[in-house]
């Protein structure tokens, strides 16, 4: 299982996160999961650079621009030669500042000439009773792909993230048996934007209101290749109990 630790800006204290990210390489040497760390941008760096341990680190976004006179840009160029192996592409709360589908579609190509693997974030607004959202699923996931040749869109790891579902209790998460329909779907889609076996590999995560209580469940009963935590990723006993419950299950 993959577990991807999106710190947003909760993190601004170096101290706190050398703990976290000691933690994590701990987490990674005893429980067979993958751990991808995205703190923000200087914090990153300071870790990335001289990593050498089994956990990764991804950005939480990166510019659009391919460098020069852009002050205030950190490309996936900057990122790879940091020590980044990992890039969030359209995270909705980068969506809701301005990144449009054909921002993110070019994102995942900068990404992915810098070698960086995509983490594609995709999601609906609400849900309806007339399955508008699927249609809004598919088309999110289309116009990201469908740019990319065949073998790019391979490397793109997709994760779900409704945002109806973003930043609250576990509570309010998605039920197991409808991230499990909803995951199916994806895989449908990508396998018709990937022709052939191509699709059977894309890794499909699931973001929204992870916590202790739920992880477990959501792990059991779907086809989830893993998760994207956000709040419940920078609280070290928290990540730790998260770590353990999906341990018990995988
Ligand atoms: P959350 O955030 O775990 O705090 O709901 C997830 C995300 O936005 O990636």
């Amino acid at each position: 299982m993959l577990i991807v630790a999106n710190w947003k800006a909760y993190v601004e204290d170096f101290a706190k996160a050398k703990k976290l990210v000691a933690l994590s390489k701990r987490l990674a040497g005893t429980s067979g999961l993958t751990i991808v760390l995205a703190p923000p941008a200087p914090l990153l760096g300071a870790f990335s650079a001289s990593n050498t341990s089994k956990v990764a680190f991804a950005a939480q976004d990166i510019s659009l621009t391919t460098g020069g006179a852009k002050t205030g840009e950190a490309t996936a160029g900057a990122y790879a030669a940091a020590g980044v192996t990992y890039a969030i592409i359209g995270h909705s709360e980068r969506r809701a500042a301005g990144d449009t589908d054909a921002i993110v579609a070019e994102k995942l190509a900068r990404a992915l000439a810098h070698e960086l693997t995509p983490i594609l974030c995709i999601g609906e607004h609400e849900r309806d009773g007339e399955g508008k959202y699927l249609a809004f699923i598919r088309e999110e996931l289309t116009s990201a792909l469908a740019p990319l040749s065949p073998k790019e869109r391979a490397h793109v790891i997709v994760a779900y993230e409704p945002l109806w579902a973003i930043g609250k209790a576990a509570s309010f998460a998605i039920l197991p048996h409808d991230l499990d329909e909803m995951t199916l779907y994806i895989r449908k889609v990508l396998a018709e934007l990937m022709p052939g076996k191509n699709s059977a590999h894309s890794r499909v995560l699931y973001g929204g209101s992870v916590e202790p209580d739920n992880i477990r469940a959501l792990a059991a009963g779907t086809s989830i290749d893993g998760f994207l935590i956000g709040h419940a990723s920078v609280d070290p006993k928290t990540f730790g109990e998260l770590a353990k419950r999906l341990r018990v299950q995988t």
